[in-house]
């Protein structure tokens, strides 16, 4: 272009974020392509929290929204799919625990609904689990914590993999995100990889794409959005709190183990603790079996989390958190966030050029 033709400068900014978005699509099309959405965006599924409204939303909003069956049976994950996709013509995905008892019978309600993706989650997928849901058709999705076991996930059949850092809000394993993207994102690349886990801007999502993700799954950020169905109380938690409020639970001896779980601290986590305290004495004092001491130790948080979400109880529930929750300032819509997180990824890399 001869240099003498004077471009306005806010041309010259449009013309390098059209080109940028276009690399932004290019990055995460494999990501794309396998959930068939717009942006590679998945909503994580949380219990209580992931139902019809927030899933239809973000799916509506070009990302890609999964139900979080959690507890439910099979004629209630029926009705929330059936509600879900009166909301949405989009595609989206049901998140199944594989120790829930009835998992085979869950699978096939999602089956029969023409569900095209479904993520088993919560330990390793058992096998008839794996082979009814590629019978069925649908495509699977399972986390993994480790490069040999996304090597073994792969080869029993799961069609791509969520790698979850311990920033992450829920259940938590112990590395972090970006530890696990150095492990995993380099060597694997037979099925697309989600990363998961303290993500609250577009810049991180961006860095990740480059490493080899195919997308990214955030969950915080959506569980305070205004779609949410979580309880005032809950969402104003959210947006009070900074990432060091976001802690694991504590576990106070190694022979009574605790799951750790991201959540805000708060009263409920503090009686734990004091709860952990006195059951291990009463064991010490022979006045409670082993059994009955960590049974006692894992029912303190049984309905905790619904107590939060629904009740509003930020108290003496469970508010489960990543790290990102410092990112969570205000109550937005999902396509708000949505569309910041793309134009945040896409202005880096226009800012590049
Ligand atoms: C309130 C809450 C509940 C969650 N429940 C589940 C769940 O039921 N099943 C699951 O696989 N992950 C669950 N997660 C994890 C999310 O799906 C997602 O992977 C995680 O929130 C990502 O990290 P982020 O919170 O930093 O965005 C939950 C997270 C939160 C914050």
């Amino acid at each position: 272009m001869p240099p003498d033709i004077a471009i306005p400068a806010e041309a010259a900014v449009d013309a390098d974020f059209v080109r940028a978005r276009g690399v932004l699509e290019r990055l995460w099309a494999r990501g794309t392509a396998f959930l068939g959405c717009r942006f590679a965006i998945m909503g994580g599924a949380m219990s209580w929290v992931s139902e019809r409204t927030l899933v239809a939303a973000i799916s509506n909003a070009g990302g890609f929204g999964v139900i979080a069956c959690g507890s439910m049976g099979p004629a209630l994950l029926e009705a929330e799919i059936a509600a879900t996709q009166a909301g949405t013509q989009k595609p989206f995905g049901v998140n199944l625990i594989t120790m829930h008892p009835q998992l085979d019978e869950l699978i096939q309600v999602c089956i029969r609904a023409g569900v095209t993706h479904i993520v088993l989650a919560g330990g390793i997928p058992p096998g008839p689990a794996v082979r009814a849901v590629k019978d069925g058709g649908a495509k699977l999705i399972a986390f993994t914590p480790a490069l040999v076991l996304a090597r073994r996930l792969v080869k029993s059949g799961a069609d791509a993999l969520v790698i979850e850092g311990s920033e992450a809000g829920g259940h938590i394993g112990p590395v972090s995100l970006t530890v696990l993207a150095q492990e995993i994102l380099p060597h694997l690349r037979e099925v697309p990889v989600f990363v998961a886990g303290g993500l609250g801007r577009g810049e991180a999502i961006l860095s990740y794409l480059e490493m080899g993700a195919s997308g990214a799954q955030l969950g915080t950020r959506f569980a305070a959005s205004a779609e949410s169905i979580a309880h005032a109380n809950f969402k104003r938690a959210f947006m009070r709190a900074n990432a060091r409020d976001a802690l694991p639970s504590v576990q106070l001896d190694a022979r009574f183990p605790v799951i750790p779980v991201r959540g805000l601290v708060n009263e409920g986590t503090k009686r734990f603790l004091e709860v952990q305290a006195a059951t291990i004495g009463r064991f010490q004092a022979g006045e409670l079996s082993r059994e009955a001491a960590q049974l006692e130790i894992e029912h303190f948080w049984a309905g905790a989390l619904r107590r939060a979400v629904i009740e509003g109880d930020v108290e003496n529930g469970s508010v489960m958190a990543g790290q990102s929750v410092g990112m969570v300032t205000r109550e937005q819509s999902v396509g708000e966030i949505v569309g910041e997180l793309v134009e945040q990824a896409v202005r880096a890399i226009a800012a590049r050029e």
